[in-house]
């Protein structure tokens, strides 16, 4: 559909980033446009999440703004997507009747008919413009696994960076999809559906199609990732090739591999795209789990440099009553073991994840533990979330939201105000250590509005200098997540180094970033985390 100019503006998490850029990748090939400024386009699409209620308020004040346009006479089409459309797409009709399409995160692969039949027919029937009832959620599960146009849709995503509307250096590729483990706060395996492991040999072709295109960082995306699970043989396309199948129960992680089974586990996986693609310089994953994360995942990544050592894997709480009442399925103590061994394997690692607080029935000893977890275990970061009672979840039924908002919101600080002590241990710790940095972005410092955020300005400061108007720094990351400020060597042109891996010495450090120096010219990669120096 040439001539036509689409707005695409994505909210929640890295499945919908991904999300967006398979269907704008896939809009581009049919001769779509995109633009960044939405009073310029024909289609505005939001691609939403549906995980707290706060991510949904957000979208409903954005198409707030676009049915006021549409009811002033604009001719614009307006699309919800992702997991409030597969959430609860009725009752955001009858709130906007002037939406024209929704489409389920199950279903995007349907996207350009349903823009075509909207646009073809104004008078087109609500069935026809919204694809979400029934998706591939929980009803028929096996078959859908099999019969999965998903997987036509990742394997056709865009590989081009410009086409995709991606870094050029960094991609994201989805391993599985959906979630099977029901924590009763949770609305992702009900918008998302069951879990589903893609294909190795699909996920290992992807990644080398984006390395050819120039990616270097790669990030394996999927719920719950160490549950990766792939049984050859066991889901099979009518013409005999291999298909996405449902994720195995968490009994199968407790068992050996059943003999003359065979089976791509987690770690097969990370070994084979490190040691197939060579040109992934760094390889990431997100989200772990904390319950059966294998040791030989840890080994794997001790044993492959390219593999980054960083895992986030969220704790959610330290009380065990409400890890239960979470049904979260591990012990604090259970985590404690996990990020144990993970230091013991890997000295280097760097860990970071989630905490609720808030959940149904938390008292002040519960609040306490999650706080002693934050305090004593070394998380790069946490992001803190206040419960957000979500319709359709086990928790809502069961449990009476009774920790007031005020109680929410001082939790939240409470924790928040020692995570910020415990990063700044963590950071401080790398001080005078030599490391990779991917740099990711040119900075400009201004004084009276730094772009890189008050921490930095307040840092400068402590330090005795004062930030020059107009300064270039450059901003990337190390391979356990770290940001890293650097400034840009006298005569160098800043954005040489974006997108490039380069070692550096870190010579400051603040709760949310370090600051270091470039120490050599560009490296090519694939490098590894350099040592510490003696
Ligand atoms: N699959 C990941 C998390 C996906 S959702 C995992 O299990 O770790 C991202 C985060 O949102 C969760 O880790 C949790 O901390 C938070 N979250 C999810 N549902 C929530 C809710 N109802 N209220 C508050 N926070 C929630
Ligand atoms: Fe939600 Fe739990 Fe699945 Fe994470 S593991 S997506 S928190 S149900
Ligand atoms: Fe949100 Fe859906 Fe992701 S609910 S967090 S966009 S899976």
């Amino acid at each position: 559909m040439s001539n036509t100019t689409v707005y695409l503006e994505t909210f929640g998490c890295q499945m919908n980033e991904l999300d967006s850029e398979l269907v704008r990748g896939q809009l581009s090939t049919l001769g779509y446009t995109f633009t960044d400024n939405p009073d310029a386009a024909q289609v505005v699409l939001f691609n939403t999440c549906s995980v707290r209620e706060h991510a949904e308020s957000k979208v409903y004040s954005r198409l707030g703004i676009v049915s006021e346009r549409k009811l002033a006479g604009e001719n614009i089409l307006l699309g919800v997507l992702g997991c409030m459309a597969e959430r609860d797409g009725l009752s955001l009709l009858q709130r906007f009747p002037q939406l024209d399409i929704m489409c389920g995160p199950g279903e995007l692969d349907k996207l350009p008919a349903l823009i075509d039949a909207a646009r073809r027919s104004e008078a087109a029937t609500a069935a026809e413009r919204t694809a979400l009832a029934g998706n591939r959620t929980r009803r028929s599960a096996v078959l859908s696994a099999v019969q999965d146009d998903l997987e036509t849709l990742d394997l056709s995503r865009a590989f081009d960076p410009i086409v995709a509307g991606r870094s050029a250096f960094a991609a994201q590729v989805r391993i599985t999809r959906g979630c099977n483990k029901f924590c009763t706060y949770c609305v992702v395996p009900n918008t998302r559906g069951a879990e589903v492991h893609r294909p190795p040999d699909h996920i290992i072709d992807e990644c080398r199609k984006l390395a050819d295109a120039g990616a270097i960082e790669i990030t394996l995306l999927g719920q719950t990732v160490n549950h990766y699970r792939y049984e050859h043989g066991a889901a099979v396309t009518i013409d005999g090739r291999e298909a996405a199948q449902i994720g195995p129960g968490l009994a199968a992680f407790r068992a050996a591999i059943p003999v003359g089974k065979r089976v791509t586990t987690f770690a097969h996986l990370l070994r084979r795209i490190h040691d197939e693609v060579p040109a992934i310089a760094r390889l990431r994953f997100v989200t772990s789990y904390p319950r059966d994360f294998g040791r030989d995942i840890l080994e794997t990544m001790r044993d492959c440099p390219r593999i980054c050592r960083y895992l986030h894997a969220p704790a959610q709480s330290g009380s065990d009553r409400i890890l239960k009442l979470m049904n979260r399925g591990y012990t604090r103590g259970e985590y404690e073991a996990f990020a144990a061994q993970a230091l013991d394997i890997l000295p280097d690692a760097t860990i970071a994840g989630d905490f609720i607080v808030g959940f149904p029935t938390e008292t002040d000893e519960d609040f306490e533990a999650s706080c002693d977890m934050v305090r004593t275990l070394p998380f790069k970061n946490n992001f803190i979330f206040k419960y957000s009672p979500r319709p359709g979840t086990v928790a809502i039924e069961r449990f009476k939201d009774d920790i007031s908002n005020q109680v929410k919101k001082f939790r939240n600080n409470v924790l928040l105000n020692l995570q910020t002590q415990t990063s700044a241990r963590v950071h401080a710790a790398w001080i005078s250590r030599t490391v990779d940095v991917l740099v990711e972005e040119v900075c400009t410092l201004r004084d009276a509005q730094p772009t890189f955020g008050s921490v930095e300005l307040r840092w400068e400061q402590n330090a005795g200098k004062s930030t020059q108007t107009g300064r270039t720094t450059l901003r990337g990351r190390t391979a356990g997540d770290l940001i890293v400020s650097m400034d840009t060597p006298p005569g160098a042109n800043a954005s040489d180094f974006v997108g490039k891996i380069t070692p550096v010495l870190l010579q400051q450090s603040s709760a949310l970033l370090l600051h270091g120096v470039l120490t050599a010219g560009l490296v090519a990669p694939p490098m590894r985390l350099a040592k510490a120096p003696i």
